[in-house]
């Protein structure tokens, strides 16, 4: 039960209408008026609920927060600000911060404020509920083809062979590459992961193979390389194939042999290394146009699995949704929310072109924001040019539709042609010739490249 409440805030009316509040509900309070003041406090003694201002000279609210967090992590903090952002909620949110009051509030914000830190308390303490659903993401499948995949995920994990994992961006390849690692018998061994797209073409080759100390201006000292990191484990290769073509012969020469040198090196190294590999392209494509080799591909894809879009597998939405919102509520202190049938209905029917990671978003950004016992139908932030069809065709021909269409994808996935071709189900081909005529029509496009 909450009993001693430190208050901080450097405005002398605030804190002795918060104090006076407070010792009015009962509560023992301290008050401090800066944040300076509020962390000394934080050091010698300790509280069950802190509520302070943000904005404060030196120390601010946040660093009070973070105090709290370090010193005494079981004890609840609200936020109080006049300058409140949506952005800083949100951060404060995401710091820890058990709620946040918006300045100037009614004593009555503050009193059903206090309500929801006792219960909030109680429940953490009646059944340890948060502490033992806070552990491991769970893997959710409802939908026939995410049942179907699991099915055969023990006996694919136990396999030696290569795993190619396909799908959108934000379907779970990531996660499932995991699950393949924690059920194959290399689970005590690491688990080690190359996000392809994120290391820059140069440094690449001495992330896969390492490097000698001198193979190269800037090498200062000996460097092991994921190949060898992962030695007895699974080696992920995110992305493959963003890997640069240049690249492609040495790292299958390496696959195939499980042997390789690093940068620089004169003596072959052997390893034992599972290989796993994802991508968000067609790969089909991928090997037509010349971007991805496809010996390399064969090598890689002995076990192909592919994963729907979120849109193709709706019996997912509402579970992921779920355990979402737990996982969150938990990791921000909340009471668990639920969501309302409205809610639910808007989630089933929006199209989610960032899939899961962007259902996951969404709900977390609930949590943080909405301070209602209930998820509703706008309390979701949805990209709203997805969430109802808009557009009027009226009057266009065909072809004309057909441009605005293809252009308004385009700029609603910032360009990215991959995308845009696999919403419209049509090939990279096509959209590329299709651009290119509505260029020669109007020089506008043309700043767009492959
Ligand atoms: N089936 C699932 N069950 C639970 N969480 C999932 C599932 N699929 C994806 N996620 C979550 O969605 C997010 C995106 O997944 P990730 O594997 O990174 O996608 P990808 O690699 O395909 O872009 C992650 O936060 C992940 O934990
Ligand atoms: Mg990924």
């Amino acid at each position: 039960m909450i009993e001693k409440v430190l208050v901080a805030d450097d405005e002398p009316l605030m804190l002795r209408f918060m104090s006076d509040l407070l010792r009015r509900q009962g509560k023992d309070v301290t008050a401090v008026e800066n944040g300076a003041l509020a962390i000394q406090k934080l050091e010698s003694e300790s509280f069950d609920l802190v509520v302070t201002d943000v904005k404060m000279p030196v120390k601010t609210g946040l660093d009070v927060l973070k105090a709290v967090k370090t010193l005494h992590p079981g004890c609840l903090v609200v936020l109080a600000s006049a300058h409140g952002t949506v952005e800083s909620a949100v951060d404060a949110m995401k710091l820890g911060a058990f709620h946040y009051l918006l300045k100037p509030f009614s004593p009555e914000a503050l009193e059903g404020l206090l309500v929801k830190c006792e219960e909030h308390l109680q429940l953490v303490k009646e059944n340890g509920f948060y502490r033992e659903n806070a552990k491991g993401a769970r893997l959710i499948a409802h939908s026939p083809a995410m049942k179907k995949i699991l099915s055969q995920l023990e006996k694919i994990a136990k396999a030696q062979a290569s795993v190619f994992i396909t799908g959108e961006s934000g379907t779970g390849k990531e996660v499932i590459a995991g699950a393949i690692h924690e059920l194959s018998t290399r689970a005590p061994f690491p688990f080690i992961k190359v996000n392809c797209a994120a290391i820059p073409e140069t440094l690449l080759e001495s992330e896969f193979f390492g490097h000698e100390k001198g193979a190269f201006t800037g090498a200062h000292m000996r460097k092991i390389g994921r190949f060898e990191l992962a030695d007895k484990g699974t080696l992920l290769l995110d992305e493959v194939t963003e890997i640069p073509l240049s690249l492609q012969p040495k790292l299958l020469r390496a696959i195939q042999e499980l042997e390789f040198e690093r940068v620089g090196g004169t003596r072959p190294l052997q390893v034992n290394v599972r290989f796993l590999a994802t991508s968000n392209r067609n790969m089909q494509e991928a090997i037509e146009n010349k971007v991805f080799r496809e010996d390399l591909f064969y090598r890689l894809n002995v076990v192909p699995i592919h994963l729907p879009p979120l849109r193709e597998r709706n019996e997912d939405i509402l579970p992921l949704a779920e355990s979402f919102l737990e996982r969150f509520c938990l990791e921000n202190h909340k009471p668990l929310k639920q969501i309302t049938p409205q809610a639910q209905k808007k989630l089933l029917q929006y199209p989610w072109p960032g899939n899961v990671r962007e259902l996951a978003n969404v709900i977390e950004r609930c949590v943080v924001l909405d301070f209602d016992p209930s998820i509703d139908a706008d309390h979701l932030y949805l990209d709203s040019s997805l969430a109802a069809p808009k557009a009027s065709y009226r009057g266009m021909t065909l072809h004309e539709m057909e441009k605005q269409l293809i252009l308004e994808t385009l700029t609603a996935n910032h360009n990215n042609r991959t995308k845009t071709a696999e919403l419209l189900g049509i090939s990279i081909r096509t959209l590329r010739n299709k651009l290119h005529e509505y260029e020669e029509i109007d020089p506008t496009h043309s700043d767009e490249r492959m």
